[in-house]
């Protein structure tokens, strides 16, 4: 029986990147099979029944799922964040799930430096506009996103400064000429452009609102690439109402996008569809990685970047 790998993208990879999967897939003798821009999760439910392994990106692997299932052996999300798997469900199945870090980081941290030029710029629309040059940038969470951000706003010319609590190395901000800063609530008090870099897990989920905004300079962005459930999006509201001159702009519309876009206008912006990760290189490198991971834990059972240990 040859192993079946299927690739389950409802916002589709790059075609150079499923040609690169497939070739991964069926040098190793497994069979590759392919749904795409799929609309209903029935569609998912159906085409997961036989696989052995599964290659996502954004894809809601839930626990309706992992049941339906039955020979799966390995979850591969193509990407960083994988809040969009059930976890227990698939650890009490024993079934591996692997992210591939850093395959997309660069394709992110492009998007959120042009986001920054974007607003500064009046949204490319007529006016007067600022610099990124000269200003301070914040980063939160100095992760494989995250410290390209920093690399290249120092490039540009910014002041940039990083919180991160896992990262006790100062030598890790030193080596990019970045400021480590001791608290959340120093980083959003001097940035005037603030770089969201934060996982969704329990603990960020609803963090980042109305108290950290209004710290923030006079001017100040708002830049999220990261999770719009990160978002306290009333907070948000409450502080871009009594702020007029904050800014906030996103990767992933937030649940009342409708409402901010009515009532701040040229000072908020979202995506219409997630885009951070959407290159031909973030692609190939994301895609490739995952396939790799897969042969390799199908063959030789290498279980590095498995997040359910
Ligand atoms: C990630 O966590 O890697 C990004 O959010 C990319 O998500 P996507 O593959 O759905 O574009």
């Amino acid at each position: 029986d040859t192993m079946k790998i299927l690739v389950a993208t409802e916002k589709p990879f790059a075609k150079k990147a499923v040609d690169g999967i497939r070739g991964i897939v069926e040098n190793a003798g497994y069979e590759l099979a392919l749904l795409e821009k799929y609309t209903d999760k029935s569609q998912l439910l159906e085409a997961v029944a036989d696989v052995d392994a599964l290659i996502i990106r954004s894809d809601k692997v839930t626990a309706e799922v992992i049941a339906a299932a039955k020979n799966l052996k390995i979850v591969v999300r193509a990407g960083a964040g994988y809040d969009n798997v059930d976890l227990e469900a698939a650890s009490a199945r024993g079934i591996v799930v692997m992210n591939t870090p850093g395959q997309n980081s660069n394709a992110v941290a492009e998007l959120a430096l042009a986001m920054m030029i974007y607003m500064s710029r009046n949204r490319f629309t007529p006016g007067t506009g600022t610099e990124i040059q000269g200003k301070t940038l914040g980063i939160h969470a100095y992760g494989n996103v995250g410290k390209l951000v920093g690399r290249k706003g120092k490039a540009l010319g910014m002041n940039v400064v990083a919180y991160d609590p896992f990262i006790t190395d100062e030598a890790v901000f030193a080596a990019d000429g970045v400021k480590k800063v001791a608290s959340v609530e120093e980083l959003y008090k001097v940035s005037d452009f603030l770089s969201l870099h934060i996982p969704a897990t329990e603990q960020t989920k609803g963090s980042i609102g109305y108290d950290l905004l209004m710290s923030m300079p006079k001017g100040a962005t708002l830049v999220n690439t990261a999770r719009k459930e990160v978002i306290d999006e009333a907070g948000v509201v409450r502080a871009l109402t009594e702020r007029e001159d904050l800014k906030y702009i996103t990767d992933i519309a937030a649940g009342n996008q409708a409402e901010l876009d009515e009532k701040f206008c040229k000072r908020v912006f979202a995506t219409a569809k997630k885009m951070g990760a959407e290159t031909a290189e973030a692609n190939i490198n994301a895609g490739l990685a995952a396939a790799s991971q897969i042969v390799d834990f199908l063959k030789n059972g290498n279980t590095r970047f498995q997040v359910n240990k």
